[in-house]
């Protein structure tokens, strides 16, 4: 991993540092995972979250299990439960799958073979980012270039920058590479109701490398598309169904009909372990995770007096419902934006680019 910024490294001990992004952007903290265990309750609690980085941490959570007993019937059954710790991100069945390949393959040094394995995994995912990073970027240049501007707007949804996906991310990578290539870059950053993650950890990491942003409440993107003021919208997604549908955090699928409604691009950056072969209806088949409705019902905040508190901001007997995810139907992407350039969100673009 080459990038500025990490969300994960290995410790001295060759146990797993974690920034802690429950606490962000209040806190800067981080916690140590020593084992299997630890790493699905980092998952699921959301310590670490975005789709790539779930899958790093699932691959390394693979190796902790390994570094913790080497009876395979073990490694499995940790593997089993690491991959079952959220539903919707691909990218963890499809790390700890590769991680149980290596590690089944050989019958001696198995920690080595599951560090390196793991790795391997985090490296590759790197070097995805670097790719979508300039392959996006130019995307952003052919729209400048086309209505004749010297500045791009730019809107996106939760966070997919690099607590999300080592080192870039994915739908920041571009804009971290338009600041680079010096673009006049400036970003719409939806809050990303119930956690936030777009005002919470979009925003902390654009304003870590003085990216110009504007947190905007969720409902407030399709106005601003009607006025001009969005050039191009730009998502992560959690998985990615062999069809082209996009399963990202709830919400998306609004701000792909506003974009549609408006003849302005909606483009997914993805890296491969986010598309899912298996599924040929991602509306119909990619599960959707369920949350607590306490996230939607309580806040977390900054009081007046600098300390994180959680308020309740509806009438505590009210239901709610808290759906992680939803699906953008195929048709409303302009374009999938991945390590081997562009692809169209269909089954013949996303197989000949990827045909295994
Ligand atoms: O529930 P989260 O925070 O893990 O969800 C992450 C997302 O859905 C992001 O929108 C992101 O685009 C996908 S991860 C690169």
């Amino acid at each position: 991993m080459n990038g500025k910024y990490k969300a994960f490294w290995l410790d001295e001990n060759g146990f797993v540092e974690v920034i802690d992004q429950t606490k962000l952007p209040f806190i800067e903290e981080t916690v140590v995972l020593e084992s299997a265990d630890d790493a699905i309750v980092a998952i699921k609690d959301m310590i670490v979250r975005g789709a790539g980085v779930i899958g790093n941490i699932g691959a390394l959570g693979v190796y902790l299990a390994v570094k913790e007993n080497q009876d395979l019937k073990y490694i499995v059954k940790k593997s089993k439960e690491i991959r079952e710790s959220r539903p919707t991100a691909v990218n963890l069945m499809w790390a700890v799958d590769i991680m149980l390949e290596a590690i089944l393959n050989e019958n001696e040094n198995l920690l080595e073979v599951a560090k390196n394995a793991a790795i391997k995994i985090c490296d590759e995912d790197s070097q995805r980012s670097s790719l979508i990073a300039k392959h996006g970027c130019d995307i952003f240049e052919n729209i400048m270039k086309e209505k004749g501007k010297t500045t791009i707007n730019v809107l996106t949804h939760c966070n997919a920058g690099w607590l999300a996906i080592v080192d870039d991310g994915s739908a920041l990578a571009p804009i971290y590479e338009a600041k680079r290539r010096g673009i006049d870059v400036h970003v719409y950053v939806d809050e990303t109701r119930p956690r936030n993650q777009g005002a919470n950890l979009t925003a902390w990491e654009l304003g870590k490398d003085n990216v110009n942003h504007t947190i905007i409440p969720d409902n407030t993107g399709g106005y601003l598309m009607q006025q001009g003021l969005v050039d191009v919208c730009i998502v992560g997604a959690d998985r990615v169904s062999v069809n082209g549908d996009v399963a990202n955090k709830i919400g998306t699928y609004l701000k792909a009909l506003a974009s549609y409604d408006n003849n302005i691009p909606f483009y997914v950056a993805i890296p491969e372990g986010t598309l899912d072969f298996n599924i040929k209806d991602g509306v119909k088949d990619i599960p959707i995770e369920t949350r607590s409705e306490d996230e939607v019902k309580y806040i977390k905040g900054l009081n007046k007096e600098g300390v994180v508190e959680e308020l309740l901001i509806m009438p505590k007997n009210s239901k709610a419902v808290n759906y992680g995810f939803d699906i953008t139907p195929a048709r409303l992407v302009t374009g999938l934006i991945t390590e081997k350039g562009l692809c169209e969100a269909n089954e013949v673009s996303i197989c000949n680019k990827f045909a295994k």
